[in-house]
């Protein structure tokens, strides 16, 4: 199909060339928006109304009679998926549309590494294009509102600042391709109990502060071009069709000028769809009489219904116009930019980046008596037990499930990297069927362990139902499959016990008294095993700090301080009580001390910071501050630090969070180094969102600038006035 219409557009210039008139929307030296009213003033209102629902359930058409191709879209977020027949979710069996596949979202955001962010979303970008897909449909950034959340791998943590500053970079990369980046979902698609229905009862000042950032950066810095609504509803109003986020903010605050695409089944009905800012209606159900049915994308809301509708004169045409012009600027952006490289895919450049992030990604939370590098000159004998370390994780869990190239798992990364003379034995230890332990594998486990110097135990979740994955909220904070009892029954008779945990989200931990290393890994994708290996061996330096908190409990959460109606809500509604408070905000301000916090990462570097230094103390408006501090690298090690930079406000009338991040920088230092890291902090830094008045705004008084090495661990601060 997609050749086809490559095809029709050859032939439409060719003809028109034959005749001496190439028309200016095929004119790629004319500016854009001269092309898209020279199309627009040449399609009917058949033409245009087809343009804005799907013809398949990932394409949507061009004007074939005009020689303007159809759009194809994927997901998204960390791989290009896999083809799926015309009609339905079903897999065309295809053998050509393996990819790399990159680590999750919430892995990239560990990184805190812009850059790295950046050639995450080139690399993804290219394989895009390779696959001749015209939009990407990630990267995700809703909040982490809960632990529970079963889509929290896919998005890019709690916190606002960070998710803001890794999607931009992001999106730059996927479209320097000619492939749109997607952001999704938009908003407040924070559980997925009821997500197809769940009202969100949400304060305007919770959304611009915490739940929008990140889409406005995507918007105003990144340039996306196309945005995927939410499912739910937001104050009363589906978010596909919701008139305050999609013409308010979104197109008129924000100035976006793209398309937005609904979620795939997320439109409910023609009047709002056609009213109030949607632009591309996908995935609505149908009834399906496989394998192709022609005509069943005439029900979606946005076609005949629309197209009479128009006719009638209910919706206006100038709306309609609307959406084309966006749609066709969506086209010339990427199916008919002649300017397109043509991708590439499963190059060893991919994998390199894939390794570069899951490397980069993975977070040492504990490291007693310093187990971590392993010190081979001791170790003679391993004992990996855990069912992830087997496991193979970039399918499954969802739209953002891909069919691998490859993928490596844990333990074949162990059997690669490390050392040939070292025995490794593995036990299974556990299995997903029960969640109690089986005789027969607990001994497997205790035998290995008693024999091995030390234990590498290679659990977490598993994308499976109700352990995070799409459609489903996780059952429970706490491990599953009875991992808890397998280590405190391990530690009996090993004491040397380094706990690799695999997930997308924060988990209970109690056990973590029971073992002396604990690393947070993720899902990792085709390099994961290699990565989790080389933090192991010390060839590769831990720097990758949590983008969100571990609490002790869930109850400590803000979502699950009150009522059910704060989470999971009832049938119809869902209230964010904690309103602005939410991750580390709500920890701090409330003082409820947490496992690990917000920012958390140890090294096997050191770090010493040096005294903070400020070129003011006073800060008028207009201006900005500069700060700056020494960081020295202490140790006999290259490491690298994320140096966070967080800022309270001493005394407001506005109820604030404790302190916010906003700022970070992540430095490399060799061995005995130091390096000079400079912030700069303006008006906007110290802002709140009135919701009174409807705008940010910063309260004249002190603030304090608080430098650390997580949201914890502050090791320098400074006073300074807003006036
Ligand atoms: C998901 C989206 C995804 C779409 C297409 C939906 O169910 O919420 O994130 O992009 O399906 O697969």
């Amino acid at each position: 199909m997609k050749r086809k219409s490559q095809l029709l557009i050859l032939f439409a210039i060719v003809l028109n060339i034959y005749s001496q008139q190439i028309p200016a929307y095929l004119n790629s030296e004319i500016n854009i928006d001269e092309r898209i009213e020279d199309a627009l003033s040449r399609m009917t209102l058949e033409e245009k109304v087809a343009m804005c629902h799907a013809q398949s359930r990932f394409s949507s058409p061009g004007v074939p009679r005009l020689g303007i191709p159809e759009l194809w879209l994927a997901d998204g977020p960390n791989g290009v998926r896999e083809e799926i027949v015309w009609d339905d979710w079903i897999t065309a069996k295809q053998t050509n549309d393996s990819c790399t596949a990159f680590p999750v979202l919430t892995s990239l955001a560990a990184t805190w590494n812009p850059d790295l962010a950046y050639e995450y979303g080139k690399a993804l970008g290219e394989e895009a294009r390779y696959r001749e897909k015209d939009v990407i449909l990630g990267p995700g950034v809703n909040i982490y509102r809960t632990p529970l959340n079963g889509r929290n791998f896919e998005y890019m943590g709690e916190d606002p600042y960070l998710a803001s500053k890794l999607c931009v970079p992001y999106i730059k990369g996927v479209q320097t391709n000619g492939v749109a980046a997607c952001i999704k979902h938009f908003a407040a698609n924070n559980q997925e109990i009821n997500r197809n229905s769940i009202n969100v009862n949400i304060s305007n000042r919770a959304l611009h502060e915490i739940y929008f950032p990140a889409f406005k950066a995507a918007v105003q810095e990144g340039k996306v071009w196309t945005l995927m609504g939410a499912y739910n509803k937001l104050n009363g109003q589906f978010s596909c069709h919701n008139n305050f986020l999609l013409n308010k903010v979104l197109k008129e605050k924000w100035q976006f000028d793209g398309v937005v695409i609904s979620d795939w089944g997320g439109t409910h009905n023609t009047a709002e769809a056609a009213e109030n800012g949607l632009d591309l209606e996908m995935g609505s159900h149908v009834t399906v009489v496989a394998p192709f049915t022609p005509g069943v994308y005439n029900s979606f809301y946005l076609a005949n219904e629309y197209l009479k509708g128009i006719k009638d004169k209910k919706y206006s045409e100038e709306k309609l116009n609307d959406k084309v012009r966006r749609l066709l600027k969506l086209n010339f952006r990427t199916a008919m930019n002649i300017n397109k490289p043509f991708g590439s895919i499963n190059t060893t450049e991919h994998s390199q980046v894939a390794l570069s992030i899951a490397e980069e990604s993975i977070v040492l939370l504990k490291n007693e008596n310093s187990i971590l590098p392993l010190d081979f000159n001791t170790i003679k004998t391993v004992a990996v037990i855990g069912d992830n370390a087997t496991r193979s994780f970039s399918k499954g869990g969802g739209s953002a499930g891909v069919k691998a190239k490859y993928e490596v798992t844990p333990l074949a990364g162990i059997k690669t990297n490390f050392p040939k003379s070292v025995e490794i034995l593995y036990a299974q230890g556990y299995n997903d069927k029960s969640s109690s332990l089986k005789a027969e594998l607990l001994k497997e486990s205790l035998d290995i362990a008693k024999r091995a110097d030390v234990v590498i135990f290679i659990g977490g979740l598993n994308k499976n139902a109700n352990q995070e994955c799409e459609g489903k909220d996780r059952a429970s904070y706490d491990l599953p499959y009875a991992q808890e009892f397998l280590i405190s029954e391990i530690k009996n008779v090993n004491k040397n016990i380094v706990f690799v945990n695999i997930s997308g989200s924060g988990v209970a931990m109690p056990w973590v008294n029971n073992v002396k290393g604990a690393l947070q890994a993720w899902y990792m994708g085709s390099e994961a095993g290699n990565a989790i290996a080389k933090v192991l061996t010390g060839q590769v330096n831990p720097s990758g700090k949590l983008p969100f908190s571990v609490p002790f409990k869930l109850e400590d959460c803000g979502a699950h301080s009150f009522d059910s109606l704060a989470y999971p809500g009832n049938s119809t509604d869902v209230y964010y009580k904690e309103d602005i408070l939410v991750g580390y905000r709500w920890f701090d301000t409330k003082k409820i001390p947490v496992n690990f916090s917000f920012g958390h990462g140890l090294s096997y570097s050191t770090f010493e910071y040096g005294k903070i230094k400020a070129n003011k103390t006073l800060l008028q408006r207009g201006d900005s501050i500069n700060i700056s501090l020494s960081i020295k690298n202490n140790s006999s090690v290259l490491g690298s630090e994320v140096v966070q930079l967080y800022i309270r406000d001493l005394k407001s009338t506005f109820i604030r969070p404790y302190k916010e991040l906003k700022s970070f920088h992540k430095i490399k230092l060799a061995p005995g180094k130091s390096e000079s890291v400079d912030f700069s902090i303006s008006e906007s830094d110290l802002q709140f969102y009135n919701d009174i008045d409807n705008k940010f705004e910063a309260e004249n008084g002190e603030f304090e600038v608080l430098i650390g090495s997580s949201s914890n661990n502050i090791r320098q601060k400074i006073k300074f006035k807003l006036q």
